[in-house]
């Protein structure tokens, strides 16, 4: 038997006359983890939906086990034992959890009928395995990001596949549950799996992968052993360039305190929250999935309601009942959840950057949309953030995930909001852009915005905020302040336990 599980043979892909693969060839190894990584829209996804059946290449062919595949529909994937974790979670949010584990491959008993109980135990299993302590009785809908990406995992994992393809599964989980994750992949590596694994999270590349390969502009410049390659080789030779400085100096901020939340609480989710923002402040929020950070953030947007607490700006207590009258206030929120509530997918990049701020847009008199001022900010926030799209009027859908997040950054920084509450602002973007994005929201807190930054890296929290707030079960366990901001001390505060977590 051969030692190749698969090969992909010059394989190119076009969308309407636009190459964005070309000439791939690449050889999986059996048994092995292998990274690929490259730029937002180096056709990383492409190659894999190609591989899981949802494309079809436009030239070039697979073979598979020693054999030519045709690989026409996601189908013939999986009978070939293929299973994709797509980067975009794709879960019936009416259905539940054990419904959509099992989807399309339900089991059933003898006489034909379904087997729900076998079907929720192995649901539970495999969720207890990550970690996750939820039901398989509860529907899509009620779970949170991190917990979707955790439902998507065992259902690819349900499968027993000979190939497991993991596109960036990694992007909202923190360093405590991505340990469990690998825990799971070491674990089906020893058990015969062989695993594509996608990440911006280099380092994560380095501990988990035997070989990386790297995709720029849809061509593949490098195969690598992993022992052979550092992080910072790997960034650069994905970038084609130098990189500098990840982060910018942080600058003191002013003494004005800008925006302040006192005892907030939503029964049963968060409890007794308070912090205080100054002008030109970066204030982290950091904890494990599931300690309330993007709760705290959907309660000050008028998200979830409230059960007691005040929120404050300029020290005049608000009502904030719904996200516009947050917006309205020059509150702003960058939501982590970039498919359900951050961007529209069927609309435009011009009309998703300015879906907040239109009203900036209107001349005076008339209300009449000045359509030229509206393409001119977008561009120049294409311009920035380095946006790979065909053009403004392109539908954020044909975008690659990285680039939708980079759009859905710049809809949320348009109106120019006076706090802006950014929830994963980097989630699946890669290292150059990182960057921008990082200089970015400290030249705007030099210019007075106030900023909470809620992120699952925790290298991130630490290199950009003045001061860092540590939640645990819905509850802040702390807030540390210059120096004290380092991993062991955010780590203990958002598990309780010193050492030898991770
Ligand atoms: N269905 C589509 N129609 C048109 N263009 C597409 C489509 N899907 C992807 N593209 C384009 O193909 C290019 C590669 O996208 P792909 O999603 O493969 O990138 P990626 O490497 O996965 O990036 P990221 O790191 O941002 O996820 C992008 O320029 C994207 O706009
Ligand atoms: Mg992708």
């Amino acid at each position: 038997m051969s030692d190749v599980l698969l090969r992909t043979e010059s394989i190119g892909k076009e969308f309407s006359g636009v190459p964005v693969l070309t000439d791939v060839t690449i050889e999986v190894i059996r048994g092995e983890i292998l990274g690929i990584i490259g730029e937002n829209g180096a056709g990383k996804s492409t190659l894999m939906k190609i591989l899981a059946g949802i494309y079809t290449a436009s030239s070039g062919g697979i073979v598979f086990e020693g054999k030519p595949a045709v690989i026409g529909e996601p189908h013939d994937a999986k009978r070939l034992g293929i299973s994709l974790i797509p980067q975009e979670f794709n879960l019936i949010r009416e259905l539940t959890v054990y419904d959509n584990v099992f989807l399309g491959s339900e089991l059933s008993r003898g006489s034909g009928l379904l087997d729900k109980r076998e079907m929720k135990r192995r649901t539970r299993e495999l969720l207890a395995e990550l970690g996750m302590e939820i039901s398989p009785d509860v529907t899509i809908e009620r779970l949170s990001t991190a917990q979707k990406q955790m439902v998507e995992i065992c259902k690819a994992v349900s499968v027993d596949a000979k190939l497991l393809i993991m596109d960036e599964p990694t992007t909202v989980l923190t360093q405590y549950e991505i340990e469990i994750l690998f825990k799971l992949m070491r674990r089906l590596k020893s058990q015969g799996t062989t695993i594509i694994y996608i990440s911006h999270k280099l380092k994560e590349v380095k501990a988990i992968c035997d070989r990386v390969m790297i995709l720029r502009d849809g061509e593949l410049v490098a195969v690598e052993e992993i022992d052979a390659i550092s992080v910072l080789e790997m960034a650069q030779r994905m970038v084609g360039r130098e990189l500098s400085q990840v982060f910018p100096e942080k600058r003191q901020p002013e003494e004005e305190v800008v925006f302040e939340v006192r005892n907030l609480t939503v029964l049963g989710v968060i409890e007794d929250i308070s912090l205080r923002l100054r002008k030109g402040e970066i204030l982290g929020l950091a904890g494990l999935v599931g300690a309330g950070r993007t709760e705290v953030a959907e309660t000050i947007m008028g998200v979830r309601k409230r059960s007691g607490g005040e929120i404050l700006l300029h020290g005049t207590p608000l009502e904030i009942e719904n996200p516009k009258a947050a917006v309205d206030n020059g509150i702003n929120y960058l939501s982590e959840d970039r498919q359900g509530s951050g961007i529209l997918t069927s609309f435009t990049v011009v009309q998703n950057t300015t879906l907040v701020s239109l009203g900036n847009y209107c001349r005076s008199l008339l209300s009449l949309i000045d359509r030229k001022r509206e393409r001119e900010a977008t561009s120049r926030h294409r311009d920035r953030f380095n946006i790979k799209a065909q053009s403004l009027d392109t539908r954020l859908e044909y975008l690659s995930g990285g680039n939708q997040q980079k759009v859905s950054l710049a809809k949320s920084i348009d109106p120019a909001p006076e706090v802006l509450i950014a929830d994963e602002p980097t989630r699946g973007v890669d290292v150059s852009a990182k960057q921008e994005i990082y200089r970015l929201i400290h030249d705007l807190a030099d210019k007075g915005l106030s900023c909470i930054f809620i992120s699952s890296e925790q290298e991130e929290i630490i290199g950009m905020c003045h001061r860092v707030m540590v939640m645990k079960e819905g509850r802040a366990m702390g807030t540390l302040e210059g120096e004290e901001i380092n991993e062991e001390a955010i780590m203990y505060l958002a598990t309780g336990i010193h050492e030898g977590v991770v």
